[in-house]
């Protein structure tokens, strides 16, 4: 199974990544995680990174369509992968599909987690107090969203044209929002 997972920040995209991989047995793979462990190894990529990402920008395309292709290469993708965080914008969805027909691991479906904005903000400034997470602060936040809005909700018209996009009511609890996405996936593949 190959899905990508969509939404705003704070829509649960990496906590239920988390409970899929699973129950898919295939990676999660967080190109957000992916910069922070850079970020927080200091190495040189993680150092240009650092600063884009506390203000809520998006870290260059070429940075990161570089770091992802070297993660999807390595083997544990064999069986799949659970995609969190990008494509972020059109350009990047046109990279991912270049790259996964590459490697003949074409994007079975894109799951887009439905969440409205107040309760985005209120999730994330739950984690700010228990995380302090560099990029939750209330400016940072009202940023992302932006950004969000302008560059990556038009990527869920590229997967609803590519035929392969599903919807899902992201608000409710963590088990009933898992359970809709199991059952938005499952004409695509068995999920058990
Ligand atoms: P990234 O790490 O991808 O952050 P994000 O998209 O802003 O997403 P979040 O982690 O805030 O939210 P989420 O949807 O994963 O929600 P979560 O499950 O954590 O990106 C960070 C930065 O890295 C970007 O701004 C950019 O700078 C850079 N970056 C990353 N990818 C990039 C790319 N492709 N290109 C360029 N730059 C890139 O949940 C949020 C909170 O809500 C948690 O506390 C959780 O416990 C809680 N929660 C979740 N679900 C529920 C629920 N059902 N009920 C109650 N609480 C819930």
């Amino acid at each position: 199974m190959r899905l990508v997972l969509l939404g705003a920040p704070g829509s649960g995209k990496g906590t239920q990544a988390t409970r899929l991989r699973e129950h898919l047995q295939v990676p999660h793979i967080s190109t957000g995680d992916l910069l922070r462990a850079a970020v927080a190894a200091g190495t040189e990529l993680g150092m240009k990174a650092k600063v884009v990402m506390a203000s809520g920008n998006l870290v260059s395309d070429d940075i990161v369509l570089g770091m992802l292709e070297e993660r999807l290469l390595k083997p544990d993708t064999a069986n799949g992968f659970i995609l969190d965080g990008y494509p972020r914008n059109l350009a990047q969805a046109n990279a991912l599909e270049k790259l996964l027909e590459k490697i003949r691991q074409p994007v079975d479906v894109a799951v887009q987690l439905d969440v409205n904005t107040d309760l985005l903000v209120e999730r994330i400034a739950g984690r700010a107090k228990a995380e302090g997470r560099a990029d939750d602060t209330p400016e940072a936040v009202r940023h992302r969203l932006n950004v969000y809005n302008e560059s990556t909700a038009p990527v869920v018209d590229f997967y609803r044209n590519h035929g392969s996009l599903v919807h899902v009511d992201g608000v409710g609890g963590l088990d009933d929002v898992f359970n809709r996405i199991i059952a938005a996936i499952s004409h695509t593949h068995d999920v058990g």
